[in-house]
């Protein structure tokens, strides 16, 4: 265990100090791995989805406030092409749109990355409409507590994200960095709605597209990501399911899943376009048939020995969400033993966990 973390800060240490090439010729960012000298990093998973609902500032201030590094906002588009954060492009489960009758002749059904959804969609609001919307708790039935909040918060845009990771950033006395992730980007650029440039654009009028701005830019997309390498100049993360495909490679017949892309084959070739890999944690710690921990694999190892640092999604304290031999009892909402879920994760060397829960990651890292 203190090899595998060693080798973690090393690598990270190393990529600070410019030691490891970062792709591309026409862009490197560097600017993380820099808080890996003290841990892995802790990323707000859609703020502190744990205590508030999620993509609020009030979720993405508490992360913050709760010693995140990094705060993440999924990003989405509204009909006049703001970029708006939401883990999806159908509101109809984290905003009460369905309780304001102007906008029920909005609720339709359409194919989002191959699948039928039903409800209300981003890109038919503009964003003073969504204004009007407030967030709600995801799953209720898991957080109870958060419930209260329900109705208070608005649906941010990303410069409003930028603009509290600013200002957290002055009052806490260092820097709140942002990790934002394009969803269904291949759909969105078929809707005449990229997420892409506006990205850029936001980060360039921010003065965040630079190399050591703290800033990741993720994808389940491979594509997008390889567009974007010539014009953002911070890291960019690919994001690898644990099972699927990306579903730009679906749409152009490209038969290659996320498995290929974690093979030692697939390792170099995100090399050449991005700098991390944003896992899901079964491919770095698969579960047996119970449910259990079983052995890690051998991302982490293959990921650094390529130069790509590794970031695991997504660490929950509920029972429901944690591996069967860290559950605490048989009540699917409560706590269980979440920090001796993290000691099996950050024993592998890993270099960053998105957790709903940044406090408790906190916690762990202090290890
Ligand atoms: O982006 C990392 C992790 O958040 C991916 O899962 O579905 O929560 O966006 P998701
Ligand atoms: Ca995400």
């Amino acid at each position: 265990m203190v090899r595998t973390r060693f080798v973690g800060a090393a690598l990270a240490a190393l990529a600070v100090a410019g030691a490891v090439v970062l792709p591309s010729a026409t862009a490197s960012g560097q600017a993380e791995v820099a808080s890996s000298r003290k841990g892995p990093l802790v990323i707000g998973h859609r703020g502190a989805s744990g205590y508030r609902p999620e993509h609020t500032l009030a979720s993405y201030e508490l992360a913050a406030r709760m010693g995140a590094d990094y705060v993440e906002p999924d990003l989405v588009a509204t009909r006049d092409g703001k970029l708006v954060a939401r883990h999806e492009n159908e509101i109809g489960g984290t905003t009460d749109v369905a309780a304001h009758p102007e906008f029920a002749a909005r609720r339709t059904t359409k194919v989002i990355d191959g699948a039928s959804v039903t409800g209300w969609f981003t890109e038919d609001f503009t964003l003073a409409e969504l204004k009007t919307l407030r967030a709600k708790e995801r799953i209720p039935e898991v957080r109870q507590r958060n419930t209260v909040y329900n109705g208070r918060f608005e649906v941010p845009t990303l410069e409003e994200v930028v603009d509290l990771s600013r200002r957290l950033s002055r009052e806490l006395g260092r820097d709140i960095g942002i990790y934002p992730e394009t969803k269904h980007p291949t759909y969105f650029q078929e809707i005449g709605l990229p997420l892409e440039p506006r990205l850029v654009d936001v980060l360039d009028r921010a003065g965040l597209n630079r190399p050591n701005a703290k800033v990741f830019v993720q994808s389940f997309e491979v594509a997008n990501l390889k567009q974007l390498r010539s014009k953002l100049r911070v890291p960019l993360v690919q994001l690898v399911n644990a099972s699927g495909a990306p579903y730009d490679f679906v749409k152009a017949g490209d038969k290659r899943t996320y498995a290929d892309l974690v093979t030692p084959q697939g390792l170099r070739e995100i090399r050449t376009y991005a700098n991390g890999v944003g896992a899901a944690k079964d491919l770095v710690i698969p579960r047996d048939a119970a449910g259990a921990l079983r052995e890690p694999t051998a991302l982490v190892r293959d990921a650094h020995t390529r130069g790509l640092v590794v970031h695991a999604w997504t660490f929950r304290n509920e029972n429901t969400f944690l591996p069967a031999d860290f559950r605490g009892s048989a009540d699917p909402t409560a706590y269980g033993d979440p920090l001796g879920e993290y000691a099996r994760f950050f024993a592998t060397g890993l270099d960053g966990v998105f957790a709903d829960n940044p406090d408790t990651a906190v916690e762990a890292r202090k290890g």
